[in-house]
């Protein structure tokens, strides 16, 4: 199952949002902080989320002083649920071919969600032709030492980059894997600067609190980016 259907089949997301209500994935103690870390000051900046989901970021952001947000995401399951603002507005779409403006945004942010788009570099090319100049690019993604392995266990088939088929709460959950070489190298070539790359990890103080997450102390489980477009 591609991710544009995923979150609205009801099995996967019962899963998902037991998951995340229980507190049991990475999202609150590794991606939430990491992310809110590395986004620039959103004080007077227009924003997309891609990828939003239940739009938690693009409030925050708004709350943050945005002075828009706009929340993409394919599933109406999640966006029935996605939290109002009166800064904040969403879209349904397939982030495989949504666009927008050129030069109409200052900064995309993206949680969790690109690793379920097939055509990255096309999602890229767009991305840094809806930004003014100077506007940034920030989002998260599984790690690739995660997606990599062809069948799922110990890293391997690193090189061999494509789809993966996963069992996460359904069987034949769709992600796309790509080495980091290759996500920061389309960064470049469509005119992104890099700013910062994190392959953050709990700390021994929150295996503690959360032993769940004792694994990735070994590897890490998230890649974030930061860039900025350069013209
Ligand atoms: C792991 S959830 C993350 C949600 C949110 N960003 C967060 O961090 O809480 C991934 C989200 O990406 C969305 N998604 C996956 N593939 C998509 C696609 N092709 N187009 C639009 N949204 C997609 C899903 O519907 C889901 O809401």
């Amino acid at each position: 199952m591609r991710g544009d259907e995923l979150y609205d089949d009801p099995v996967f997301l019962a899963g998902y949002r037991e998951l995340r209500r229980d507190k049991r994935g990475l999202n609150d103690e590794l991606e939430i902080p990491a992310m809110a870390a590395l986004h620039p000051a959103v004080d007077g900046l227009r924003v997309v989320d891609l990828g939003c989901g239940e739009g938690d970021l693009a409030v925050r952001l708004a709350e943050g002083g945005a002075v828009e947000v706009l929340g993409v995401d394919a599933s109406a399951a999640m966006l029935a649920r996605a939290g109002a603002h009166p800064r904040v507005r969403y879209e349904r779409a397939d982030l495989a071919d949504f666009d927008l403006s050129s030069a109409s945004v200052d900064l995309v942010v993206s949680s969790l969600a690109l690793h379920y788009v097939e055509d990255f570099g096309g999602l890229v090319g767009r991305v840094a032709d809806w930004l003014v100049a100077g506007g940034w690019f920030v989002f998260s993604v599984e790690h690739p030492v995660v997606t990599a392995p062809l069948v799922e266990g110990p890293l391997d088939d690193y090189a061999d980059e494509g789809p993966r088929q996963r069992t996460w709460f359904v069987d034949g959950v769709v992600k796309y894997h790509r080495t980091l070489g290759a996500t920061l190298a389309t960064l470049q070539q469509h005119g992104f600067s890099l700013h910062a790359v994190q392959e953050p990890l709990p700390t021994e103080a929150q295996v503690a609190a959360h032993p769940h997450l004792a694994i990735h102390r070994r590897r890490p489980p998230l890649l974030l980016v930061s860039a900025q477009v350069v013209r």
